[in-house]
């Protein structure tokens, strides 16, 4: 069975009860519930991995360069995770990067990914939506 890596970084894994007002109320595991029943009819798997350090993420990349495609929010990482840029550079599969709010809309600090820019696509503002939608992308970019 072909796998979808679902890839959250740091302080995603309390989304629920995380500033609600700006990241809304689903939880993570909600997230990943509705982003495997999009790609479930397509037999994709979804590898959920959440952590809060950015060698943990790289690592995870780096054990999945097999899967079909990647959704990626990285958090704060977006802004300064060099480390995790090369190891997405060196992913030889298409990704979309997600951020539940609308980064440009917030403080200037979040409004540069230095991941973005290897992206095969970037949704923001659309809160647990937005990783449906990168899902319903991946389905449309990944060959059978
Ligand atoms: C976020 C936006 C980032 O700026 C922030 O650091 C996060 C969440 C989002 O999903 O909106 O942790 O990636």
């Amino acid at each position: 069975m072909s796998e979808l890596l679902l890839l959250n970084g740091p302080n995603l894994g309390i989304l629920g009860r995380r500033e609600p007002e700006i990241y809304g109320t689903a939880t993570l595991a909600d997230i990943e519930k509705s982003v495997a029943a999009e790609v479930a009819p397509r037999n994709w798997r979804v590898v959920p991995v959440q952590r809060e350090s950015e060698g943990e993420l790289i690592h995870a990349i780096q054990d999945h360069h097999d899967s079909v495609g990647a959704i990626v929010n990285p958090g704060a990482l977006m802004i300064a995770g060099w480390s995790l840029r090369d190891a997405l550079a060196a992913y030889p599969r298409p990704w979309m990067e997600v951020h539940l709010s609308n980064v440009w809309a917030r403080e200037a600090f979040r409004h540069e990914s230095v991941l973005a820019p290897l992206a095969a696509g970037v949704i923001v503002g659309l809160g647990a939506l937005g990783y449906v939608l990168a899902a319903r992308a991946l389905l449309e970019v990944v060959p059978d």
